[in-house]
């Protein structure tokens, strides 16, 4: 089954937002197989963004990931990398729709509320960041077949 990392950034955990994120993906039918609150490292969050080493807001980015504490999950589920994407909406919040949840809760690019994934890759180095496999719980749901 595919799994994905997503993240609530500090921005959302300040404004008690991860309630509502943790439901928006348990009532879509994503199962969530790992979660804890951390404050990420530099060095993890250099890890976390290498890709974003050469843009001019690499350190603003490092720099806010790092100021406060993240709620930091995996999820799993039928293409939840790319569902989540959606779900999430684009990435600038001047872009992102209504009902999405960056269109609902987020407004400047440099608070955007949570990541995701973009991509298998992605899920399973980000996953490797921020989890130990022993912190990854995959288990049967006995109840609500629907799903
Ligand atoms: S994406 O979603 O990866 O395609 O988006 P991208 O535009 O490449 O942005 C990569 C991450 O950098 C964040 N970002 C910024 N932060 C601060 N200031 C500026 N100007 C800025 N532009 C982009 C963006 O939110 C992405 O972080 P994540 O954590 O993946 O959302």
């Amino acid at each position: 089954m595919e799994r994905t990392y997503l993240m609530v950034k500090p921005d959302g955990v300040q404004r008690n937002l991860v309630g509502e994120i943790v439901s928006r993906f348990e009532n879509k039918g994503f199962q969530l197989v790992g979660a804890k609150l951390l404050t990420v490292t530099k060095e993890m969050a250099e890890t976390h963004y290498a890709e974003h080493k050469e843009r001019p807001f690499f350190g603003e980015l490092v720099d806010f990931i790092t100021s406060g504490p993240v709620f930091a999950m995996v999820w799993e589920g039928e293409n939840v990398i790319n569902t989540a994407r959606k779900m999430m909406g684009a990435t600038n919040p001047a872009d992102s729709d209504p009902g999405t949840i960056r269109g609902d809760y987020a407004a400047k690019l440099s608070m955007n509320v949570i990541h995701g994934s973009d991509s298998p890759e992605s899920a399973d180095r980000e996953i490797g960041i921020f989890f130990k496999n022993e912190e990854l719980i995959s288990y049967e749901k006995t109840i609500n077949p629907w799903v």
